[in-house]
């Protein structure tokens, strides 16, 4: 395994050199997600998650044809819209989807620029840049689509003191659960369809200036039934990064191809954010009804030290209190991560959560696809979808 893991090319020279980023991104702005019930998703991501009451908009403050609440824990803005009649658009997304990420907004220093730079490097717009006002101040957005139906939105706030956008209100609530130290979005995966992978690199790379960090090929994610591919994306200063899978051949239908069959098409495959404890984090989840994968077999943790000792780290966390929680560990030159992924956290099998803690370590937990995809195909055994 640590073969495997050392041939990839981590190219962040290329990354760090960058003397003309033509789209400077400041972060991610926030995620919005298009859902059937956005009331009760809140109540969920609230309970299960950790998520405080941020901000709203609704009929109360004269959103006639949608509803969207706003959630917030640490750096993370999470924003669930649900249509309020038949006619609104919406719910065209949400018939053919389900639930899943219909935003991935990116906070900008200018949305004009960014939206003038991309468009002109070939993107198909989405919202051309739009002032919006209120007593807070203004916000300027602007918008364009990548892979399926998702949309990367453009957000310029250096004008705004407001609590998220011009349209909102703040949304108070008496009801407070404990975050569970979420900190802020490490990477979200987009899953493309059959050869499709590097047509997004490619855009990626002419569109948004991004550059191919990591690569993984069928050879290295693959078990006995199926495979895929992956390459990650990072923008200039390295703050946004975006790994992008697509499915290869094997014996039965990889997760990539149940992903793509039940969202039907292209679109986002998981949010991994991090945390700064991830044992705390993952006892709370668990103890709030949040699911994950199966815990990977007692040979995935026997080898453990062995793969630390490979790279000279040495593990700060208990081994056995990460294998009764169902942490898996990686590691490579740099350092090591801990990780671990929850189940679909829809009806659908699509969209997922990733929790997180980097502890050195710049990659994906390569040295963990094996056993993940294992995992994820016991539970598309007992879906019939393998
Ligand atoms: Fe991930």
């Amino acid at each position: 395994m640590k073969k495997e893991v050392k041939s990839v090319n981590y190219g962040l020279e290329k990354i760090f050199d960058g003397a003309q980023d033509f789209l400077p991104l400041l972060g991610t702005d926030h995620v919005e997600l298009f859902v059937g019930n956005a009331k009760q998703a809140a109540h969920f991501y609230k309970t299960a998650f950790g998520f405080q009451s941020y901000a709203y908009k609704g009929l109360e403050t004269g959103s006639k044809d949608s509803v969207s609440y706003v959630l917030k824990q640490d750096k993370i803005r999470l924003v669930l819209t649900s249509p309020l009649s038949s006619k609104n658009p919406i719910n065209d997304h949400i018939v053919k989807h389900g639930d899943g990420v219909k935003v991935i907004a990116l906070w900008v220093e200018d949305a004009k620029l960014s939206w003038e730079e991309t468009t002109k490097r070939g993107a198909k717009s989405f919202m051309e840049p739009t002032v919006e006002k209120d007593e807070h101040g203004e916000i300027v957005k602007s918008g364009i689509y990548t892979y399926g139906e998702t949309v990367h939105l453009f957000v310029e706030r250096k004008n705004y003191k407001g609590k998220f956008m011009p349209g909102f209100v703040a949304w108070d609530s008496d009801y407070k659960p404990e975050p569970v130290g979420l900190k802020y979005i490490d990477h979200m995966v987009g899953n493309v369809g059959w050869n499709e992978m590097n047509t997004w690199v490619k855009w990626y790379e002419d569109v948004m200036g991004f550059v191919n960090f990591l690569s993984f090929d069928d050879k290295q994610i693959h078990t006995e039934y199926s495979a895929l591919m992956s390459k990650v994306m990072s923008n200039g200063n390295g703050r946004i990064k975006f790994p992008i899978n697509e499915p290869a051949e094997g014996k039965k239908k990889s997760q990539i191809e149940e992903y793509l069959d039940f969202y039907e098409g292209a679109g986002v495959q998981h949010i991994a954010v991090a945390t700064d404890d991830i044992i705390q984090t993952v006892s709370d989840l668990r103890s709030r009804g949040v699911e994950f994968l199966s815990t990977p077999p007692e040979t995935y943790y026997d080898a453990i030290p062995l793969r630390l000792e490979e790279f000279d780290h040495e593990l700060s966390e208990d081994l056995k209190t990460l294998q009764s929680l169902g942490i898996m560990v990686d590691a490579d030159d740099e350092g090591y991560l801990l990780q671990i992924f929850t189940k679909p956290i829809q009806d659908r099998p699509t969209l997922f959560f990733e929790i997180i803690q980097r502890m050195g370590a710049r990659g994906f937990g390569a040295g963990n696809f094996k056993a993940l995809f294992e995992s994820i195909e016991r539970e598309q055994g007992l879906r019939g979808t393998l």
